[in-house]
């Protein structure tokens, strides 16, 4: 067993735990339930502007992109204008791609000892993991869409539309919503890997498993209450509106799973700005992918140069031309 996932398995288990005996055991409903999705709340987007403001006023003294083709160069030389990009409209579809496609994931590599070429190291390309980050993000994308339904009255017709879809496959009652299974699977996939891959074991952190424990278990405990033990909608609607329009009610015959969910998310949110998953907020401000590579065509001044004092070799050898004479040293004027 390894500490760097049994601390934050433990971790995740203890805030399930908390949340259902809290509101099983000790009735704390207003705790679990109002106070703690307010304070996440207020966490999550205060400690994400603040990482962001953070970011934006770093220096970027230097033009770092990455570059990934064949930079503008002679008129008979193809470019490569979204991989090596030389004007915002390049750095643009770059990034497009990048934030809905993953593009760069998509080259991913494995390398291995190859046996039978007496364990040469080969590197081949790896697609699955491209394939299960997609799955997951836009999952969890479509999840958080469709759990607006909660928070909006009336529900708009967009969000039914997308309610159908995701439920097309029509399978048992209530039916089956496609983004909710993926959504675990996916995550379980991404869990597995960190876990079974020596080669990404040996570079994962607690960091790295404790939220995706945390989508697990809010994916879980999503999954138990809607096809499982079923839960009250109703009221539960009428608590998420009461949190929404600052009104809060706690509404009666909702158990310990809804607000151990809830608790979870609250979890999630208040921990994202200091995590990981803030790489949502930095891709836009990576040097690596927002800047043009225009290195050699333009001259790029640092602005936060200063003026140096410099002292040229002329002045150096007229300070010290007599002394150098003497000494035999060569000099560049005799006088
Ligand atoms: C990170 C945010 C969240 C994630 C990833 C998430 C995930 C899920 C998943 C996967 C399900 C299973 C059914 C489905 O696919 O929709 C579910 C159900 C549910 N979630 Fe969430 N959830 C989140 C936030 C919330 C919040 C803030 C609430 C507060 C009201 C909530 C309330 C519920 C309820 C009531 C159900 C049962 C729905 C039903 O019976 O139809 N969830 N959740």
């Amino acid at each position: 067993m390894n500490q760097k996932y049994m601390v934050p398995l433990a971790g995740v288990l203890l805030l399930f735990l908390l949340a259902y005996a809290g509101v099983e055991g000790a009735g704390m409903q207003w705790f679990f339930g109002i106070i703690v999705p307010y304070v996440a709340v207020i966490a999550f987007v205060g400690g994400f502007v603040r990482r962001v403001m953070g970011w934006a006023a770093s220096a970027v003294p230097f033009r770092i992109p990455t570059t990934c083709g064949q930079q503008k160069s002679l008129p008979w030389i193809k470019q490569n204008c979204i991989d090596n990009p030389d004007k915002a409209s390049g750095v643009f579809m770059r990034m497009v791609l990048e934030i809905f496609l993953f593009r760069s994931l998509f080259r991913n590599t494995k390398a291995a000892f190859n046996r039978n070429e007496k364990n040469k190291l080969t590197y081949s390309w790896e697609i699955f993991l491209w394939v299960g980050a997609l799955a997951f993000h836009y999952s969890f994308l479509v999840v958080i869409i469709r759990h607006l339904r909660f928070f909006l009255e009336p529900v708009p017709s967009c969000l039914k539309f997308l309610e159908f879809f995701d439920g097309i496959v029509q399978l048992g009652l209530p039916g089956l919503f496609i983004s909710g299974a993926v959504l675990l699977l996916a995550a379980l996939f991404l869990l597995a890997r960190r876990i079974f891959d020596a080669k990404v074991s040996y570079i994962s952190l607690a960091a790295d498993y404790f939220p995706l424990f945390l989508i697990i278990g809010i994916a879980a405990s999503g999954i138990a209450m809607r096809y499982f033990t079923k839960v009250d909608i109703i009221g539960i609607k009428s608590f998420t509106m009461g949190l929404v329009t600052f009104h809060p009610v706690i509404p009666d015959g909702v158990g310990g799973l809804f607000y151990a969910h809830i608790f979870m998310v609250s979890a999630l949110f208040a921990y994202f700005p200091v995590s990981k998953l803030m790489h949502m907020g930095g891709i836009f401000l990576s040097p690596t992918r927002n800047m043009a590579n225009n290195n050699r065509a333009k001259r790029h001044v640092n602005p936060w140069n200063y003026a140096v004092d410099i002292h040229t070799y002329e002045q150096y050898e007229d300070h010290f031309r007599e002394k150098m004479i003497d000494a035999g040293l060569p000099v560049d004027k005799k006088e």
